[in-house]
């Protein structure tokens, strides 16, 4: 296991990249990169879409009206944010907080793919459709819409590690659709279960091992 030394090393110089990045034109528009941030030993990682204004404001995930649902869903559950790592497929934001291009979401996906390498968390939360679509596809696994998808825990091969993985709806979603806030919630409440009966739950999740 790595020491905390070195995982910070490590991780800094994944923001130092991203920051200094152009790959994609996003980067001519940021006011700030938005890397991500939280525990870097986290059991939980979340990945929502992309930085919206105030997260290019701030430099930090999640910290508009959608952070702060995320927050309070996290406080629920019994965790703080700092117990969790947040961070999204793209780390600049897209203009008026349009879709991702996939252009944009290959370019930075690299970034991605290393931050949950060296996470490694247990558990990988997916905040809305691009999100989950990313996971599946780094898993290589079929993603049927968010509809479908959210709220069921699967085992997954991501790498070299096991990992499960939740996709749900994102909070933004259900600032504007008030229906959505209780499957999210119910979600959140799946999570907690996944944290609360890990040897239960991960034997249950072999059958759904792809
Ligand atoms: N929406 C996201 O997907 N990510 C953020 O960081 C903020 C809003």
């Amino acid at each position: 296991m790595a020491k905390n030394s070195e995982i910070e090393i490590a991780w800094k110089k994944i923001v130092d990249e991203i920051i200094k990045c152009r790959k994609c034109d996003l980067h001519s528009m940021r006011r700030n990169a938005v890397p991500g941030e939280g525990n870097l030993r986290a059991e939980i990682m979340f990945i929502g879409e992309a930085p919206g204004l105030k997260e290019d404001e701030m430099g930090r995930p999640f910290v508009g009206a959608a952070g702060n649902l995320l927050t309070k869903l996290i406080e629920e559950i019994g965790l703080k944010r700092e117990d969790v790592f947040i961070a999204n497929v793209l780390k600049c934001r897209p203009p008026n907080n349009r879709d991702p291009t996939e252009h944009e979401m290959n370019m930075c996906l690299p970034y991605l793919v290393r931050q949950i390498e060296l996470i490694k968390p247990r558990i990988i939360v997916s905040l809305g459709r691009y999100s989950g679509i990313i996971i599946s596809r780094l898993a290589g696994i079929p993603f049927k819409g968010i509809t479908r998808e959210r709220g069921i825990p699967r085992k997954i091969n991501l790498f070299t590690n096991q990992i499960i993985f939740l996709p749900t709806y994102h909070p933004a979603a259900a600032l504007y659709k008030p229906p959505l806030l209780n499957s999210i919630k119910q979600d959140f409440e799946t999570l907690k279960s996944l944290l609360s009966n890990k040897e239960k739950f991960d034997d249950t999740l072999d059958k759904y091992l792809y």
